[in-house]
């Protein structure tokens, strides 16, 4: 059974920085990563590609129950291509916010996100993993950051990659995002019970992860 196999669980709200925490935490402890946003993202892409209309709630759990999708390392493929910055747009993003909100979709996605848990061991990082995907977790983690501080990020990371931006849509869309995420009625972005807050607003990616993996320890003694 699964069950014995340990999970840190991430949650946190947009541009909080858990994907990069999840990931360093991931490869410090040898265990496998799992970033549930991704799938997200990719049902969005796959129904902006397919124009399907995003309130066709059972075409779209069609479409995330038949993601034909494949983790290389860091590079996430859907059907042999290489979406990884595909899935990274804004427009991406907020389709995947608005798709999550439908109970269908969590529902198709559900089997997929547990198979990911396996020895030895899961880093999972979302909005929902200690609250619904693994609610009994041995570390819940909830990573959260001012709005400043995470539309700051967003906009080094934008820049960074030769994206063009803007910190008043950033701010717009982030405030956006988070009234969608944190207000919608099934699983809404919330700390799990249980869960340890960490503010990172004014903390780099590697003292968030420091802190963590002291929580980690902390479980073992
Ligand atoms: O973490 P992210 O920005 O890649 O997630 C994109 C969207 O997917 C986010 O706005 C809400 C949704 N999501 C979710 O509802 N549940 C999760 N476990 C992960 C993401």
């Amino acid at each position: 059974p699964t069950s014995n196999i340990p999970v840190i669980t991430i949650d946190g709200p947009t541009a909080s920085g858990k994907g990069t925490v999840a990931h360093k935490v991931a490869d410090k402890l040898g265990f496998h990563l799992l970033d549930s946003g991704a799938l997200y993202r990719l049902t969005a892409l796959q129904a902006l590609r397919r124009e399907t209309p995003l309130n066709d709630e059972h075409a779209l759990a069609k479409l995330a129950e038949h993601l034909h999708i494949h983790f290389a390392g860091d590079a996430i493929y859907l059907s042999q291509e290489n979406v990884s910055d595909a899935i990274r747009a804004e427009e991406v993003g907020n389709t995947a916010s608005k798709i999550a909100a439908l109970p269908a979709v969590r529902q198709a996605l559900y089997g997929l996100q547990l198979s990911f848990r396996k020895t030895p061991g899961l880093v999972a990082d979302g909005r929902d993993m200690g609250s619904v995907i693994f609610p009994h977790a041995p570390l819940k983690v909830f990573l959260t950051a001012s709005v400043e501080a995470r539309a700051d990020r967003r906009y080094k990371q934008l820049i960074g990659k030769g994206i063009s931006a803007s910190m008043q849509d950033l701010l717009m869309d982030l405030k956006a995002r988070d009234d969608r995420d944190m207000n919608r009625a099934i699983a809404p972005l919330a700390p799990a019970e249980g869960a340890h807050i960490l503010d990172t607003s004014a903390m780099d990616a590697d003292e968030a992860t420091e802190q963590v993996l002291k929580w980690w320890a902390a479980t073992h003694k």
